[in-house]
C-alpha cells in the first residue's frame, strides 16, 4: 500500500443551522476542504450520512453531493455506518489512495437533524430492531444500562461522569465550529434534567446539524503541493454484536478492543505513543467505557482517570476530545467521523488555537456506531 496523507480539511460550525439545506452544509465543508488543501480537481468522494433518508427524505447522497460541489462525473458514494458513517467514509478514501486507483480522495460527512424529523426514532434505527427498539428502548437507555453496570461493577461514580462533561465544555467553549461554547460545572450536570437514569441531558451529546471534509492525497501529490505531510498510519474497524443482550459484557466494547488492536498494529505504536485521542462520547459513560478499551486506562479506571485531569488539555498527560468531543462540539451523526479527523490534523498542525496540545506529533481517532456494533479507528502522524 502507498502512503496516504490528509492535506487539507474544512467543515461547517456545528448546530442548529435552520438556513442551510443539507447540500448548502455539505458543499460549504467540502469547498473549504477542497480551497485548503490547495487541489484543482478531485478523483474521486464519499459522503458519510447515517439517516438522510428518514431526515430530510434525500437519499442518493453521493450523486445529489457531487453534482450540488459541480464535480462530476467524478465516482460518488455514500457510505453509512450508523454514526460511524464518517469514520467509514475516511476508511474508503484512505483504501482508494493507499492501493493506488485515485490520487486525490475527499472524505466527507453530513447529517441535517434537526428539520423536523423524530429524531430519537430515526436514531434507534441504529440498533436491533426487533429485540430492542420494539421493546421501548432508545440510544440513551441503551448506554444508561451500560453506565449503571459500569458503576456497579467498578464503583464508576456520578461526579465521574460528570467530569467527562465538564471536561468536554471547556474544551468546546475553545472551539470556534463547536455547537456549545459554554462551560459547565459538576453540580450544572449532575442537576440537568433527567434522560434515562443515570443520564441527564448534560450527559448526552445533543441533536446536530453539520458538515465536514477532508482532502487524502498520495504522498507525490503532497510533495508536489509543499504541504506538511500528515500520514494516515492506521485505518482499523471491527464490529460487535447489535444488541446489548447478546455480549458476554456491556461494559466492554469489544469492537472498540478489536479495531484498537488491529490499529496499534498497523501504525507499529502503543497508546503511550498518543499525544492526543478523539473518542466518540456520544454519552460520557461512552468516554469512559471507550479510555479503557483502547488501552489507555486499566478497566474500571476510566472513571477515574477523567476525574483526576489525567485526559485534559492542561494536565497533556493523554487529551482526549481536545475539540469539546461529541459532547459539546455537537454530534450531526454522519459528519462526526471525520470532523474528529479534522481535530487531529490541526493540532498534528499546530493549528488548533487555544486548544493546541503541546507538541503533538501523533493521534487517533476512534468512532463508533450505535451502543458500539461498529467501530472505526484512525492514527494519524504528523512527519
Ligand atoms: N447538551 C447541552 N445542552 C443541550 C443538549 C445537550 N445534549 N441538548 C439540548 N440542550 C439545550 C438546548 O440548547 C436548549 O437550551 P435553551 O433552552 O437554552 O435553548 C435546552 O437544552 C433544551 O433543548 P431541547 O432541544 O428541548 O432538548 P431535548 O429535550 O429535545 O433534547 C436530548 C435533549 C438530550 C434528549 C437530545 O439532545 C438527545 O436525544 N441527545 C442524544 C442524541 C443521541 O442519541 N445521539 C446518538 C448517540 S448514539
Amino acid at each position: 500500500m502507498r502512503d496516504v496523507v490528509v492535506i487539507g480539511a474544512g467543515m461547517t460550525r456545528f448546530g442548529e443551522l435552520w438556513n442551510k439545506s443539507i447540500k448548502d452544509i455539505f458543499v460549504e465543508a467540502a469547498q473549504n476542504a477542497i480551497e485548503d488543501a490547495g487541489v484543482d480537481h478531485i478523483d474521486s468522494m464519499y459522503v458519510g450520512a447515517m439517516s438522510p433518508g428518514l431526515f430530510v427524505g434525500q437519499e442518493h447522497l453521493g450523486a445529489v453531493m457531487a453534482d450540488y460541489l459541480g464535480v462530476n462525473p467524478v465516482p460518488a458514494t455514500r457510505v453509512e455506518s450508523a454514526c460511524a458513517s464518517g469514520g467509514a467514509s475516511f476508511r474508503q478514501a484512505f483504501f482508494e489512495v493507499a492501493s493506488g486507483a485515485s490520487d486525490i480522495v475527499l472524505a466527507g460527512g453530513v447529517e441535517k437533524m434537526t428539520d423536523g424529523a423524530d429524531v430519537t426514532d430515526t436514531l434507534a434505527t441504529a440498533a436491533d430492531q426487533e429485540y430492542e427498539v420494539y421493546h421501548g428502548i432508545t440510544f440513551p437507555g441503551l448506554y444508561a444500562m451500560i453506565a449503571r453496570a459500569h458503576m456497579e461493577q467498578y464503583g464508576t461514580t456520578r461526579e465521574q461522569l460528570a467530569a467527562v462533561a465538564v471536561k468536554n465544555h471547556r474544551n468546546g467553549a475553545k472551539n470556534p465550529n463547536a455547537q456549545f461554547r459554554n462551560e459547565v460545572t459538576p453540580e450544572q450536570v449532575m442537576n440537568s434534567t433527567m434522560v434515562a437514569d443515570p443520564l441527564r441531558l448534560l450527559d448526552c451529546s445533543p441533536v446536530s446539524d453539520g458538515g465536514a471534509a477532508v482532502i487524502l492525497a498520495s504522498m507525490d501529490v503532497a510533495k508536489k503541493l509543499k504541504k506538511n505531510p500528515i500520514r494516515v498510519i492506521a485505518s482499523a474497524q471491527a464490529s460487535d454484536s447489535i444488541a446489548l443482550h447478546s455480549r458476554k459484557s456491556i461494559t466492554t466494547l469489544n469492537s472498540v478492543v478489536k479495531a484498537a488492536e488491529k490499529a496499534y498494529r498497523m501504525a507499529d505504536k502503543k497508546p503511550s505513543d498518543m499525544n492526543l485521542v478523539e473518542v466518540h462520547d456520544c454519552f460520557t459513560i461512552a468516554e469512559i467505557v471507550v479510555s479503557e478499551d483502547l488501552g489507555f486506562f486499566e478497566k474500571g479506571k476510566g472513571g477515574e482517570a477523567v476525574a483526576n485531569g489525567w485526559t485534559s488539555i492542561e494536565c497533556n498527560r493523554v487529551p482526549f476530545n481536545t475539540s469539546g468531543g461529541l459532547k459539546s462540539k455537537g454530534h450531526p451523526v454522519g459528519a462526526t467521523g471525520i470532523a474528529q479527523i479534522i481535530e487531529l490534523y490541526e493540532q498534528l498542525n499546530g493549528k488548533a488555537g487555544a486548544r493546541q496540545v503541546k507538541d503533538a506529533h501523533v493521534g487517533m481517532a476512534q468512532n463508533m456506531g450505535g451502543s458500539g456494533a461498529s467501530c472505526v479507528i484512525h492514527i494519524l502522524e504528523a512527519k
